[in-house]
C-alpha cells in the first residue's frame, strides 16, 4: 500500500489515542497466565496485538477480540504444544515476550515472523533465557525460534548488556509463568509495563533504583485478577500528532488519553527544550498508568542535542523527531542511538534515506545522526521508501505539512501494526492521507 499526504497548512481539532501497542500487548499475555474470566477496554486493535493474541490462543488461550474490547475466558486445561508454527507477524515485542513465556510451559513451539521481525536479533532474549534453564535454538541468533521444554532455575539474575525492556519483561515473564524468584538489573531505566501491570495484578514485583538503573526483582505469590483492565493510549502513536501540531503552519490540536509513564513520554521534555508549546491537563491514573490530554500549538523550534539515558525513553519516536529536527532552526544532534539500527528496520538509514529526499542535510553515524533543520519548506515532490517501517512512513506523511506538493510514500501496510486508524485520525485532523 502506497500513501499520498497532501499538503497542508493548517491542522485543527480534538482525537482519541489509540490503544497503547506495549500494553496491550502484555495484558493480553497476563491475563492469558493469570486464567481468569477478564475484560480488557481500549485495547489496540491492530496487527502487532493481534498476532499476539493469536500466538497466546494458538498455545491454548481463550482470547476473543471484538473492536478495542477483548474477553479472556479461563481455561480449564494448561497450555499446549501449538499445531503449527506460531507467527508473530512483524511484532519484536511479541516474539520476546512469547519466548520467555513459552519457555517456562514445558511445551515445543516454533515461532516464526515476516520478512522483517526474520532479520532481528534474538540471542539478547534467548542467552539469558537459557542461562536461566530454558531450551531456545535460533537460527544464527535469528528467527526461526525453535523451544523445547525446559527447567527454569529459581532465584536467577541478569544483568542486561542493553537497555531492552522487550529484554526484562521476557525474562520476568518467563519467571512468572514457572513460579520462581528473578531479578533483573537494568543500567538504563526501560519502559516499566510489565512491572506496573504484574502489581496492578497485585503481583510481588519490586524496583529499587540501582546505579544510573533499577534493579528489579520478582517474587512469586500469585496475582489476583481484577474484573477489568483499561489500556491507555499510546504516546508513541500520539508523537506523530504532537509533532504535527508543532510544525504545522497553524494548529491547535488535543489528543485526548495518552499514556504518560515516565519511562516512555521523555518526548514532551525534548520537544518543549526545542521550543514546542505542549500542554498536558486531566492526568489520572488508569489500571496503574499515568494519562492525560495533550495539547499542541504550532511552534518555532529550534536545534538541540540528545544522548544518554533519555535514548531509550524516546527510541521509538525517533523518526518523527527527526522531522521535528528537519524544520527546526540549527542542528539537532542525535547519538547512543545505535538500538535504532535494529528495529522494524535500520531506522538512522530509513530517515537517512527519507531526509536526502526532501533534501534536509544531515550526517549519519554508527549510533546517531545529526540534522540540520531549517524553517525552509520541502518544495521537491519526494518518493520515499518507508522500508517497511510504520513509524518511518508515518513520519515522512506527517513532513508533508510543511511540503509545497505533498509527499509520498512506498509501503506503508505496516501503519496497521501500531495505528490501524492513522488515515481517520489525519483527516479529523484536515489532513488528507489517501491511497495511490
Ligand atoms: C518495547 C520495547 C522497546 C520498543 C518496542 C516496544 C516493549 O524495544 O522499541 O517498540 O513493548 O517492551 P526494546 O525493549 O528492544 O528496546
Amino acid at each position: 500500500m502506497n500513501l499520498f499526504a497532501k499538503p497542508s497548512a493548517s491542522i485543527f481539532g480534538e482525537v482519541i489515542c489509540p490503544g497503547d501497542k506495549s500494553i496491550s500487548q502484555r495484558a493480553v499475555i497476563l491475563g492469558s497466565i493469570l486464567n481468569e474470566d477478564i475484560a480488557i477496554e481500549g485495547f489496540l486493535n491492530g496487527e502487532d496485538p493481534i498476532s499476539t493474541a493469536n500466538a497466546l490462543n494458538a498455545i491454548g488461550s481463550s482470547i476473543s477480540i471484538n473492536g478495542t474490547s477483548v474477553i479472556i475466558e479461563k481455561r480449564n486445561t494448561p497450555f499446549k504444544k501449538p499445531e503449527t508454527e506460531v507467527d508473530l507477524g512483524n511484532s519484536g515485542t511479541g516474539m520476546r515476550l512469547m519466548m520467555g513465556l513459552i519457555s517456562s510451559l514445558n511445551i515445543e513451539a516454533t515461532l516464526v515472523g515476516d520478512e522483517s521481525l526474520t532479520k532481528r536479533p534474538m540471542l539478547r532474549i534467548a542467552n539469558p533465557l537459557n542461562e536461566m534453564g530454558a531450551s531456545i535454538a535460533c537460527n544464527e541468533g535469528k528467527p526461526p525460534v525453535k523451544i523445547s521444554p525446559g527447567k527454569i532455575l529459581d532465584n536467577y539474575t541478569y544483568e542486561m548488556p542493553i537497555a531492552s525492556a522487550q529484554v526484562k519483561s521476557g525474562i520476568i515473564l518467563s519467571a512468572l509463568a514457572a513460579n520462581k524468584n528473578v531479578t533483573v538489573i537494568e543500567k538504563h531505566p526501560t519502559r516499566n509495563h510489565t512491572e506496573r501491570m504484574i502489581s496492578y495484578f497485585q503481583g510481588n514485583i519490586e524496583s529499587i533504583p540501582y546505579k544510573a538503573g533499577n534493579k528489579i526483582s520478582y517474587t512469586p505469590s500469585g496475582l489476583i485478577a481484577s474484573k477489568s483492565y483499561e489500556v491507555v493510549g499510546d504516546f508513541s502513536s500520539a508523537a506523530f500528532l504532537i509533532v504535527a501540531g508543532l510544525i504545522a503552519k497553524e494548529s491547535n490540536i488535543v489528543i485526548k488519553n495518552v499514556g504518560l509513564n515516565p519511562t516512555r513520554c521523555g518526548l514532551i521534555d525534548v520537544l518543549k527544550s526545542m521550543g514546542g508549546f505542549i500542554e498536558i491537563k486531566n492526568q489520572k491514573l488508569t489500571s496503574n498508568e499515568e494519562v492525560g490530554d495533550i495539547y499542541v500549538r504550532s511552534s518555532s523550534l529550534r536545534g538541540i542535542s540528545i544522548s544518554g539515558d533519555v535514548i531509550p525513553n524516546i527510541i521509538d519516536e525517533i523518526p518523527i523527531l527527526s522531522i521535528a529536527a528537519a524544520f527546526a532552526d540549527g542542528e539537532t544532534s542525535i547519538s547512543d542511538a545505535e538500538e535504532l539500527r535494529v528495529k522494524e528496520s535500520d531506522r538512522l538509514q530509513a530517515i537517512s534515506d527519507g531526509l536526502a529526499k526532501i533534501n534536509v542535510n544531515h550526517e549519519l553515524f554508527k549510533d546517531g545522526i545529526k540534522i540540520a533543520g531549517s524553517s525552509k519548506d520541502i518544495e521537491v515532490s519526494p518518493e520515499i521508501d518507508s522500508h517497511g517501517d510504520h513509524r518511518i512512513a508515518m513520519s515522512f506523511l506527517i513532513a508533508s505539512l510543511r511540503s509545497t506538493n505533498g509527499i509520498f510514500v512506498k509501503d506503508c501496510k505496516n501503519i496497521f501494526t501500531s495505528f490501524p486508524y492513522f488515515i481517520d485520525v489525519m483527516k479529523t485532523l484536515g489532513i488528507d492521507v489517501h491511497e495511490r
